[in-house]
């Protein structure tokens, strides 16, 4: 304020007096006092870490996912607590509630494990009273989400254009096999887009087939993209009003994981990859990028190793890498303090056509010890491993089930069963996992209290066969036993 009223002062001392004209009016310099929260934000909030909601508190979403890389997104939406609203086909629902079932008439953990936090409300897309209700969805809910088969939305009636008139606020997120182009009308699941998506040709054995992997790169892998993709049009939502349509197709995903794939293509064209094991057994590289077995894709040599005991046991082996940095450590480590000033090993170039040799001499000592040595040892002196953990080792790891990555989950028929949480960990967002629901367990609130039918419409909708039969479960949303 004093700075204020010192500016309009100056203004006035300079104005001409001897011709006693009137003083110049300057536009006068207008000091907006900086607010203390900043770009319109509220107030910095007072309450305790993780007691002040959830991220996505507020959004609502039209899940119309199903299998495994929809879900996986919607489930991650969930976790940061947006209202996911699960539509199914009455009868069967989701089709993995059904598939690699152990328990029989029991959801799936296929559905179980990809579906937490979700209500479920069935519906016959197909019929007129279904459509009904999917259009109050639309017109209440902030994003549709959709992996069904291309033109399979739109055949329902639900084309971007009906959806846009109807809630011109609604963002559509759809995942697809592949982007637009000559594939663009195939089905694709998580293999094919592996293949496709050109992680089959790269992974593997120089000299072996393709190899898939047990990552779902290509259907949970996608459907984090798309998570990200929403959240962004929410963001920009808020500034222009409008929902707007993300696509994520599962090749482009794919393609987006193996980024350092086609940059070593591209290196290719001026001479051999020889941080590549082939280069050093002295194997010519052909016009693609080859498979690189074990190799790791940042350059570092590096190679799986045999532990103690790895005669019986599948998974006693270590991941070990030979980084530059640490090579006299490692030396140290494994006897052979000579390789730190020899010649043939002492500096990395020196070492490529040789690392086959000095890896069996670091397996010699790795054998001495179990991959929990190993992996101790190493890095206590900041040498980097990795052990092989089995799915039983993660399942029982004492400190992924303190951080909720691992998680119990309590279920009305199934029982208890293990899950993996949310791996996305926000300090004032805590996650909860819930039980995923029953098939239509959530029908009636949701037409109730989400879409505000009144009991005769509700009614209607029921007699016309639109929703199919919703199962009874006492406390709606009963909560992960963790
Ligand atoms: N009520 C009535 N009909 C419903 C319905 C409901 N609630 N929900 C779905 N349907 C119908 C659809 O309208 C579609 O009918 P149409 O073919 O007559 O138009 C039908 O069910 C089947 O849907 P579709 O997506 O084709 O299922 P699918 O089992 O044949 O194919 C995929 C499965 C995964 C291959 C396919 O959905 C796909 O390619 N999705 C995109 C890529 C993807 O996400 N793949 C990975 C999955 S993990």
């Amino acid at each position: 304020m004093a700075k204020k009223k010192a500016l309009k002062a100056k203004g006035k001392t300079k104005a001409p007096k001897s011709k006693a004209r009137k003083p110049v009016t300057r536009p006068v310099l207008k000091v907006v006092a900086k607010k203390p929260n900043g770009g319109g934000l509220p107030k910095v909030s007072s309450k305790p870490w993780g007691k002040d909601g959830k991220a996505l508190d507020g959004v609502k979403i039209l899940d119309f996912t199903h299998v495994q890389s929809g879900p996986t997104c919607t489930q991650l939406l969930a976790w940061f607590g947006a209202d996911v609203i699960k539509v199914e086909r009455p009868g069967s629902g989701d089709i993995t509630r059904g598939q690699l079932q152990d328990v029989p008439g029991v959801d799936s953990l296929y559905f179980t494990m990809l579906n937490h936090n979700k209500r479920s409300i069935t519906l016959d897309s197909k019929s007129k009273q279904g459509m009904k209700v999917l259009e109050r969805l639309v017109k209440t809910c902030d994003v549709l989400v959709e992996n069904f088969a291309p033109g399979a939305l739109d055949r329902m009636g639900l084309t971007w254009e009906h959806i846009h008139a109807l809630n011109p606020r609604m963002i559509v997120a759809s995942v697809k096999g592949f982007g637009p182009g000559p594939y663009e009308d195939c089905k694709v699941y998580e293999n094919v887009a592996q293949c496709a998506g050109g992680s089959a040709s790269t992974t593997g054995f120089h000299d072996g087939l393709p190899l898939v992997t047990g990552a779902q790169i290509g259907d949970s892998g996608t459907g984090l993209h798309l998570a990200l993709g929403i959240v962004s049009a929410l963001y920009q939502r808020k500034r222009t009003g409008r929902g707007q349509r993300v696509l994520t197709a599962m090749q482009d995903g794919v393609l987006n994981l193996c980024r350092v794939k086609l940059r070593d293509q591209q290196r290719l064209a001026h001479g051999p990859l020889n941080e590549y094991t082939q280069f050093g057994q002295g194997i010519p590289f052909g016009e693609a990028v080859p498979r690189a077995g074990n190799d790791s894709g940042g350059g570092q040599p590096g190679v799986i190793l045999k532990c103690k005991g790895w005669e019986t046991d599948p998974n006693a082996y270590i991941y070990f890498i030979t980084q530059a940095p640490v090579w006299e450590k490692i030396c140290d480590l494994i006897g052979q303090p000579d390789w730190k000033t020899h010649p043939d090993y002492a500096k990395p170039p020196a070492r490529l056509p040789r690392l086959k040799e000095i890896f069996e001499r670091i397996e010699q000592w790795t054998k001495t010890k179990t991959k929990f040595e190993v992996m101790n040892e190493c890095n206590a002196l900041d040498i980097p491993v990795g052990p092989i953990l089995s799915m039983k080792e993660l399942a029982e790891e004492p400190s992924l089930r303190h951080t909720g990555t691992v998680v119990e989950v309590d279920h009305p028929t199934r029982g208890k069963y293990l899950s993996v949480g949310n791996p996305i960990k926000l300090s004032d967002s805590i996650t909860e996992v819930e039980r995923s629901p029953l098939l239509g367990e959530h029908t009636d609130e949701i037409l109730t209290k989400v879409l505000k039918f009144t009991p005769r419409e509700i009614a209607e909708i029921k007699a016309s066969g639109a929703t199919g039969h919703a199962p009874q479960v006492s406390g709606s949303r009963a909560q992960a036993a963790e």
